[in-house]
């Protein structure tokens, strides 16, 4: 069992997440974060610092957003790990607002 990150963070990236995880699990993508369900310990830190809300344990995860708990595994093995937490995107505080954005979901890692 591992914590996922879901849809809302999508073109937000806040980080506030990174920050506060103490195995470094966290891995970038040009508009999204994934948690490496291998390295995860469930501690739900990350949770609650999330201001889009869109870290789930798995268990809780909406049944719309089921197909994040592979999207988070596969993109984990492929995106370069984050560490340090950086600016949020450009837009953020207005994708904050959005839903629907799975289509958006960028499967570029993080340069
Ligand atoms: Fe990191 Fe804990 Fe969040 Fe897992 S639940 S990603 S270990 S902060
Ligand atoms: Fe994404 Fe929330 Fe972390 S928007 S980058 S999961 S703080």
């Amino acid at each position: 069992m591992a914590y996922i990150v879901a849809e809302p963070c999508i073109n937000c990236k806040y980080t506030d997440c990174v920050d506060v995880c103490p195995v470094d699990c966290f891995h970038e993508g040009v508009n999204f974060l994934a948690i490496n369900p291998e390295d995860c310990i469930d501690c739900g830190a990350c949770e609650p610092e999330c201001p889009t809300e869109a870290i789930f344990e798995e268990d809780e995860l909406p049944e719309k957003w089921q197909q994040y708990v592979e999207l988070n595994a596969k993109y984990a093995e492929e995106w370069p790990e984050i560490t340090v937490k950086k600016d949020p995107m450009p837009d953020a505080d207005e994708w904050h607002e959005k839903t629907d954005k799975d289509d958006l979901l960028s499967p570029e890692a993080a340069s």
